[in-house]
């Protein structure tokens, strides 16, 4: 059985490094200041790919997906 994804930003590891949002623009956005937003709920199965890759792409470790 699926089980639905949640992503979370830990916004004091998130240094602004847009890397989540270059790999995953269908799940990452970044706000004015150019730090990560997740995809606010939980993840649509299409999308649970992307998420996995954009939270590996931050150099910072700053996104868990569970
Ligand atoms: Fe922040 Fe990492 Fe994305 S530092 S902007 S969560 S690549």
């Amino acid at each position: 059985r699926f089980r639905l994804m949640k992503i979370t930003i830990d916004t004091t590891k998130c240094s602004g490094h847009a890397r989540c949002w270059a790999t995953s623009p269908d799940v990452f956005e970044l706000d004015d200041d150019g730090y990560a937003l997740a995809y606010d709920g939980e993840i649509p199965a299409e999308l649970a790919v992307a998420a996995r890759e954009g939270a590996l792409a931050c150099p910072e470790r700053a996104i868990a997906v569970e």
